[in-house]
């Protein structure tokens, strides 16, 4: 039994191991255990012996491993054609793990990359891999240490080819709701990383959104940090249910023993960022997409990051004009509290809508062929944006998967609707009462902005035509190129073309 083996005794037996896993961090070795205990023999290997022999020793007993002493051992171990997953830190050991691995490996062979990696460093790995025949496969996948245990969301990229060898494993060990798996194949090249990029920057949008409404909460409704739990396990009976509400209130309930304070008021107010969010902004940023809730919230962690700008406007005494409503009775601070919820339901569609225009726009300049319901339906559960709002989402594109953005599904346009008023009130209250609420604004913005019957762009385009003469397009012409002779007496207009 695999159990007893070690990585130190390598018997270099048949080519028998379905999967192997490179690199055995705690996302690895979780990875590899779920794959074990799902019935597949995994051949295991990390850099630093102590790992694999540690994973042997203490859950060996799960399953079929196959521990091998080193590279070549470990892929000698593979049956063919042979997978392998690599999990080991983004950037520089990935690359220098394909590089060790790709001589070994054989034409139709499949290298996994399995961390959260740029999409586009994935694409260049996948054509310079695609020229010796690997299949190269870049892999979202979301749900932290203990989705890759009991059941991530998985997005893997790559050929159709490789999903036919990797699918029936990776939909066996991913999430599911009512038996369907929460992993399928998203697209070829870099498809699934650039999904698992924008899960991520949801994520950002989702956890600021939870953080200025909290903010509002304790500081315009003046609500204690028990009272602002409660509030958040109340809204978890409503459709803003999900796994970062359910952690908010288990954050929120947790009292510092050291002190006795509120924990989140011992932590220090300046979130950091691994890239994920920037990733997803620049890359929006390129393609012209608006993704504002996104960006607002990543710009959010910086600013919270800015030390020395915060000690100094502090100082500066920079505090004029900020006042905050009253609350004269319990039922006026309850309506309060009931309008951030809305806000915080309508920010949340829209920050949503952003993100799959993101992946629409992509999948349609790369040709990906990205179905967007499915990514909601295997956002469902595993991964951390998991909601029940993502059924939703799931439906409205089973209903019309043309949507042109998610706002106008039926059932979000109502929403939208329902919610917009209190929206407005939360943000105006936010802006008096000085408590910045960034994406809950832009959020609102993105919505006026998409529902206005013109926009001010008239102006910017009239001011790019004085400077530059960059044209314009007359509304009784769309398509005709036109520019004004600003400098010239009579200021003509000329058509162009
Ligand atoms: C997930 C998470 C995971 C990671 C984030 C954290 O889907 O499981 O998104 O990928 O925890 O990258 O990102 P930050 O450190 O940038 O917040």
């Amino acid at each position: 039994m695999s159990s007893e083996r070690s990585a130190g005794d390598f018997v270099p037996a048949a080519a028998s191991a379905d999967i192997g896993v490179y690199g055995l961090g705690v996302m690895g070795a979780n990875l590899a255990r779920n794959l074990a205990r799902h019935g597949h023999s995994v051949a295991v290997f990390n850099r630093t012996p102590a790992r694999t022999e540690r994973l042997i020793d203490l859950h060996g007993g799960e399953g079929d491993f196959v521990p091998a002493a080193d590279p070549a051992h470990f892929v000698a171990s593979l049956r063919r054609p042979r997978a392998v997953i690599i999990m080991v830190q983004a950037g520089a050991g990935t690359e220098a793990v394909i590089e060790q691995l790709s001589p070994l490996l054989e034409p139709g062979d499949i290298i996994v990359d399995a961390g959260n990696t740029y999409y586009a460093d994935t694409e260049r790995r996948e054509a310079s891999l695609r020229e010796q025949g690997i299949h190269f496969v870049g892999m979202g996948v979301s749900g932290g240490e203990e989705g890759a245990l009991l059941g991530p969301s998985i997005m893997p990229g790559g050929t159709e080819a490789s999903y036919a060898r990797l699918g029936p494993l990776l939909e066996s060990i991913s999430a599911h709701v009512d038996g369907v798996p929460c992993c399928t194949h998203v697209g070829p090249g870099g498809a699934g990383h650039f999904v698992k990029m924008v899960h991520n920057g949801i994520e950002y949008a989702d956890m600021q959104l939870i953080a200025e409404a909290y903010d509002l909460l304790r500081r315009v409704a003046g609500m204690s940090v028990p009272e602002i739990a409660d509030v958040f396990r109340d809204w978890k009976r409503s459709e803003l249910d999900s796994y970062l509400i359910d952690i908010t209130a288990e954050v929120l309930d947790r009292i510092d023993p050291a002190t006795g304070e509120p924990f989140v008021d011992v932590i220090v107010d300046a979130a950091g960022q691994k890239g994920t969010g920037a990733w997803t902004t620049r890359t929006a940023l390129e393609l012209g997409v608006a993704v504002p809730a996104i960006a607002e919230a990543t710009f959010a962690r910086a600013a919270s990051s800015a030390t020395a700008q915060r000690a100094a406007v502090r100082a500066a005494g920079i505090n004029a004009g900020t006042t905050r409503p009253g609350f004269a009775t319990a039922a006026e601070r309850d309506a309060f509290v009931d309008a951030v919820r809305q806000a915080l339901y309508g920010s949340k569609i829209a920050a949503y809508a952003q993100g799959f225009d993101e992946i629409a726009t992509a999948s349609a300049q790369r040709g990906w062929n990205v179905d967007l319901g499915a990514m909601a339906r295997i956002w469902r559960a595993g991964c951390i944006i998991r909601a029940r709002f993502l059924d939703d989402i799931t439906r409205a594109y089973g209903e019309d998967p043309q949507l042109p953005t998610l706002l106008t599904a039926p059932v979000f346009s109502r929403a939208l609707n329902e919610a917009l008023p209190a929206w407005r009130q939360v943000v105006s209250a936010a802006a008096l009462g000085g408590v910045p609420a960034p994406a809950f604004a832009a959020s609102l913005a993105y919505v006026d902005q998409l529902r206005a019957r013109r926009l001010p762009a008239a102006l910017i385009q009239g001011q790019r035509d004085f400077f530059g003469s960059h044209t314009y397009h007359r509304v009784d012409d769309p398509v005709g190129v036109y520019h004004v002779l600003w400098a010239e007496p009579g200021r003509a207009e000329e058509k162009w073309s």
